[in-house]
């Protein structure tokens, strides 16, 4: 990130700042059931607030309503969360993201208060990266900074993301900044040995991270699905997992004590670990025993550097803290696709659209 200009380089005082977030967030009847992403959004916001920024737009997207209009991906619910997150700021809500309801609220909004506008996905230029889409949303809110903080959207080249920079210099945000900053210090120089821990379902999504970390990293270990259907060729350094737990119709659906033993020992012995997707089918109590030991090794450890990836595995990690609030981890990504991208050596689209230095 050190060549990447960030919030702290630019004036914010007085500017009608407008800031790409992610709130794609999980909802049930209009209500956000997990506000992971949403907090992490604050660090950024209170800054903005704290020097001075006049008026704070946020845009995102929720879901993929594919350019369609759907009540049910609504940000509203966001804009509800994050004033209770706020309190004593004005969050507002407005349900478009250029035109006179916007230029409207944004007129409307007191000095340093925040306005969320509605989901960019409703509209078909933000996935086609169209510049007038976002040149429109730039005029009507009459920002005059971009920040760039939706550190989880980043891999995609969107309007939000890519074609903004043609309309404004765009800055990252700190929860950018703090997510790309450690991944670099992994990619760069991680302090060894370096595990990574690989579970879940999708094969196709891990197979470029195999592959960027099999001559990087010390050991590699495969739990999940993906090593209950072997679907993960053994090497020299890649341990798969070899006994599971099943249940009454013979279903691999966790690792059984030998392999989580072998991680659990892996772990140990290694400074830094990376861990992406579940080791079993977590949800169901009867088989989150691997995910579980694994997770509470990596909490309960000072040594162990602990980068934990994707939505249901920090989803996992965050429930277990709000059970047990002395497991400590040293990053939990918001973004699961952006940063297996990241680490797999890919370009992301968002990133490379930041001013450089
Ligand atoms: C995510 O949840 O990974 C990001 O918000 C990106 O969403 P997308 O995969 O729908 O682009």
């Amino acid at each position: 990130m050190e060549n990447k200009l960030t919030i702290k380089d630019v004036k914010v005082k007085n500017q009608t700042v407008l800031v790409r977030t992610d709130y794609n967030v999980p909802l049930q009847d209009d209500k956000v059931t997990s506000d992971f992403r949403i907090r992490a959004s604050l660090p950024t916001i209170n800054y903005l607030r704290e020097h001075g920024a006049k008026k704070i737009i946020l845009i995102s997207h929720l879901g993929r309503p594919e350019g369609q209009r759907v009540k049910e991906l609504s940000l509203k619910p966001v804009a509800l969360k994050l004033a209770e997150l706020l309190p004593g700021v004005p969050v507002n809500f407005v349900d478009d993201v250029s035109g006179p309801d916007v230029e409207d609220a944004v007129s409307h909004l007191e000095n340093g208060g925040v306005l969320l506008l509605e989901n960019l996905r409703f509209y078909p230029g933000e996935e086609k990266n169209s510049e007038d889409f976002i040149r429109e949303i730039i005029d009507s809110t009459a920002a005059t900074v971009f920040i760039q903080d939706g550190f989880a959207v980043i891999h995609r080249a969107h309007a939000s993301t890519s074609a903004v920079a043609k309309n404004l210099p765009v800055y990252a945000g700190l929860l950018l900044e703090k997510e790309i900053s450690s991944l670099e210090k992994i990619m760069q120089s991680p302090e060894r040995p370096l595990m990574l821990m690989l579970g879940g379902a999708k094969v196709d999504d891990k197979a470029p991270l195999i592959e960027a970390f099999k001559d990087k990293a010390d050991s590699i270990c495969i739990g999940g699905k993906i090593a209950a259907d072997g679907a993960v060729q053994p090497a020299e350094n890649i341990y798969i997992a070899e006994d599971f737990d099943e249940d009454a119709e013979g279903n691999k659906l966790d690792c059984g004590p030998v392999s989580t033993n072998h991680f659990v020992e892996t772990a140990k012995n290694s400074k830094t670990v990376i861990w992406n997707g579940l080791l079993g089918k977590a949800e169901d109590i009867t088989f989150a025993t691997s995910s579980t030991i694994f997770l509470k090794t990596l909490g309960e450890s000072k040594d162990i550097t602990s980068i934990i990836l994707g939505g249901d595995t920090t989803g996992f990690a965050e429930e277990a803290m709000q059970k047990d609030p002395s497991l400590e981890f040293t990053l939990l990504s918001t973004g699961g696709g952006a940063a297996l991208e990241f680490l797999s050596g890919n370009s992301l689209p968002g990133l490379e659209a930041i001013e450089n230095k």
